[in-house]
């Protein structure tokens, strides 16, 4: 496959999922909540023993690990990531794995061959790619007739978030806003994934909900990752970040901490070819 210089990562609006990023990410990853958004993955790509699958943005490699134990060694798993500090972790994640491989490419130029895949997914990354109809159409391309993929992407304006500060939370989560490129990606999946040759099978919606503040929870990994990004955007100090972090405690301790945040999910296939 084709490999990408490391400046490829600045494809994704310059968004760096460096080595500390990618830690705090892997961490996030291994909550139960996402272990469990995996579990749903899994079930809704239905992969089977041989068949050969590709993980767009494979991050850390944990759903990839887990594909691989599915597909087993007649089978094989191809992840692309354009962080060389995510293709680290996730290279050494599946090292006991000889059929899963890793490169550094982007999803809009994925350096496979045409419909080298039985079936693909792609998780929470097509939020940060600038060109999505550009990366519908190299997932189309490297699909099988008959083949298909899962997509998750979340909704971020759907965030609800209690505070008793209204106003510095809607700063706050301003300044969040710029760690993507298409923070409300998944009102127009649909439309450009049919536009791209999918057909739908599946459209969905999975609700993230906590309504506690523990450390095996989404919410707390992820507003700790909030809290270090807003700083200096949108006029957010250091201070008024560590406040608005701080005051998740406080809500916990009085049992008032609740987080809900909407993630789309969509079954696609491409279409079998018709015989002329
Ligand atoms: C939020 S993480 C999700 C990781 C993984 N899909 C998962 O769910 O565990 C987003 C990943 O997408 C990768 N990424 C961002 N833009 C990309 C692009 N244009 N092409 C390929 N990967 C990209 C990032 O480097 C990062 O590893």
């Amino acid at each position: 496959m084709a490999r990408l210089p490391r400046e490829g990562s600045e494809l994704s609006g310059g968004i760096e999922f460096d080595e500390q990023t990618s830690r705090k990410v892997e961490a996030l990853y291994l909550t139960s909540d996402v272990v469990a958004q995996r579990h749903h993955v899994r079930g809704l790509l239905d992969v089977a023993d041989g068949e050969r699958v590709l993980d767009i943005g494979s991050g850390p490699g944990l759903l990839a690990h887990e594909l691989a134990a599915i597909v087993g060694p007649t089978g094989r798993v191809c992840g692309i990531d354009t962080s060389e500090d995510m293709l680290a972790m996730s290279g050494a994640r599946c090292a006991d794995q000889p059929w899963v491989e890793f490169g550094s490419a982007d999803a809009t130029a994925l350096g496979y061959a045409d419909e080298a895949f039985d079936a693909a997914v792609s998780t929470q990354v097509y939020e940060y790619v600038p060109d999505v109809p550009a990366a519908l159409g190299e997932l189309y391309r490297v699909l099988r007739p008959g083949g298909r993929a899962v997509i998750v992407d979340s909704d971020w304006d759907s965030i609800a978030i209690h505070t008793e500060n209204e106003e510095r939370m809607t700063r706050v989560l301003a300044a969040w806003d710029e760690h993507f490129v298409h923070s409300r990606l998944p009102r127009t999946l649909g439309p450009s994934l049919r536009a791209a040759g999918f057909t739908i099978r599946v459209q969905d919606v999975v609700p993230l909900f906590n309504p506690k503040y523990t450390d095996d929870t989404y919410a707390k990994h992820t507003l700790q990752i909030i809290a270090g990004f807003v700083v200096g955007r949108k006029g957010v100090t250091e201070r008024e970040a560590a406040a608005w972090h701080a005051e998740f405690a406080e809500l916990a301790a009085r049992g008032r901490f609740f987080l809900n945040l909407n993630r789309y999910f969509f079954v696609v296939d491409k279409p079998a070819a018709v015989d002329t």
